[in-house]
């Protein structure tokens, strides 16, 4: 007879591994295998071919359905990233660190859905009502009819939404909900799990869209959204440092509508505010004329968003310089400052690198590329890039500069804020070169020479 044997599952990668171990072969996480209750064993005997099921109604691909109808939340945010409002009956998961204001988001979004009209439920497992109560104050959300509960308990969660039927059901964090029915204490790999399985298929079956929130942990204590992520409709991040006040809410999957959207929103006194100019609030405190300072005109999702890239340079004591990046890819700094030597002769050996995203943003796009060699050189040289001057482009590894997508709006973005010139690569169409000064380069070593004339070695 088959023995019923404990499962483990990595909560990194979720990979299945017969036996627990430190660490997980196939992501390398430490600490992050969990064991996990085996899934119960069907009526003995039996295999799924033995007793019939019921007929599935079988549909084409020309059938026509109505259009998706979607409700706005209310904040035009985050209405973008979820591709322009709320689908009936999604799942979302809205995942983050711990503190960065995921129950302060959600709060304010129910309160704006439930002033235009609808039924809103929010179930904390975290906060007592009280405590709810006290940021709705603060909030200044008091006047909006949102239901408010302190549950953990995902049959009575279950019930409590079946008869209140509203529009919206906010459960506050998956890590905290318990199912009765899987014997594991709650934020293990099983009853997320569970309970996220679910939530999502009530969310179905009764026409609820329900919005999950997940605490990502690095250490692994309790599990991470991962597990939740391939059973929902749409998965945003919560992001931001710590030390700065802006949020970005970034959609990562979305099965309605774009999948790298963001919305851009600060921590005030008083909740979250909308920032609706991302570019202006990431540009407001730059340094002018600083060597290795240069602002890249980049686009995330549909919308053009300009950054101030910074960049630092020393000489570096150790037998191997550091390469430190926050907010970009580094083993693509790696590559860039590899194709800088290789291609332009210009070596960061025996120097520090250090690379920044101002404002706490992270950018992904490899449109970065030359305005990151831009800092790195103007940092090496100590020769400031003109302050009124936008840089975008890719770069090979042959040197050459690859065109890119959306040039149009980057520059247009860029007008908008003043900026004047633009450093571009070539073979990029552009219909109307929109004001702009736009100064062209086929490969990164011409960019060099123009910019910082014959780099001699130390
Ligand atoms: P919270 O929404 O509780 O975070 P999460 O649910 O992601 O754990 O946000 C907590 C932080 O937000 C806390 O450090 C205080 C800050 N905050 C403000 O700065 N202004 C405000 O108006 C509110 C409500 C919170
Ligand atoms: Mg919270």
């Amino acid at each position: 007879m088959a023995k019923s044997t404990l499962a483990f599952t990595c909560i990194n990668c979720n990979a299945s591994h017969k036996k627990w171990a430190g660490r997980c072969d196939t992501c390398g996480e430490w600490n992050s295998i969990k064991e996990e209750a085996p899934l119960a064993a069907g009526p003995k005997g039996k295999t799924l071919g033995a007793s019939k099921g019921r007929k599935l109604a079988l549909g084409d691909l020309n059938t026509v359905d109505a259009p998706l109808e979607r409700s706005s939340i209310g904040i035009d945010e985050f209405d973008r990233v979820l591709g322009g409002g709320l689908v009936p009956a999604s799942a979302i998961l809205v995942a983050g660190d711990p503190g960065i204001g995921k129950s302060t988001l959600l709060l304010q979004a129910a309160a704006e859905f439930a002033r235009t009209g609808k039924k809103v439920v929010y179930i904390s497992g975290e906060e007592a009502s009280s405590q709810i109560r006290m940021r709705a104050h603060r909030l200044k959300l008091t006047d909006a009819s949102v239901k408010l509960a302190t549950e953990t308990n995902l049959r009575d969660i279950l019930t409590t939404l079946e008869e209140e039927a509203p529009d919206l059901a906010i459960i506050d964090s998956i890590q905290t909900m318990w199912a009765d029915h899987v014997d594991s204490a709650p934020g293990s790999v099983s009853q997320v799990r569970a309970t996220a399985h679910e939530l999502t298929t009530f969310a179905k079956r009764k026409g609820v869209s329900i919005v999950l929130v997940g605490h990502v942990t690095k250490e692994g204590q309790i599990a991470g959204p991962r597990v939740v992520e391939h059973m929902v409709d749409t998965v945003l991040y919560f992001e931001g440092e710590r030390g700065h006040q802006f949020r970005i809410l970034r959609a990562v999957k979305n099965r309605f509508g774009p999948s790298d959207e963001i919305g851009v929103f600060e921590m005030t006194g008083c909740g979250l505010a909308q920032v609706t100019n991302p570019s202006e609030l990431f540009l407001s405190e730059r340094d002018i004329q600083t060597a290795g300072s240069v602002v890249f005109a980049g686009i995330e999702g549909t919308r053009p968003l300009l950054v101030e890239i910074q960049a630092l340079v020393a000489p570096s004591p150790l037998a191997t310089p550091r390469r430190t990046v926050v907010g970009w890819d580094s083993a693509r700094l790696s590559m860039v400052l590899a194709v800088l030597e290789a291609r332009c002769g210009i070596s960061f050996a025996g120097k520090d690198v250090y690379l920044n995203i101002a404002g706490g943003l992270r950018i992904s796009e490899p449109a970065a590329d030359l305005a990151v060699a831009a800092a790195l050189i103007s940092a090496r040289q100590d020769i400031p890039i003109a302050s009124d001057t936008v840089i975008f482009g890719e770069i090979s590894l042959s040197g050459a500069l690859r065109p890119i997508s959306q040039a149009e709006n980057r520059l247009k973005e860029a007008q908008k804020l003043g900026f004047t010139a633009a450093f571009t690569p070539s073979r990029m169409k552009l219909s109307s070169e929109s004001g702009m000064d736009v100064t062209k380069y086929d490969a990164v070593d011409a960019f060099v020479e123009h910019h910082f004339g014959s780099i001699d070695e130390e």
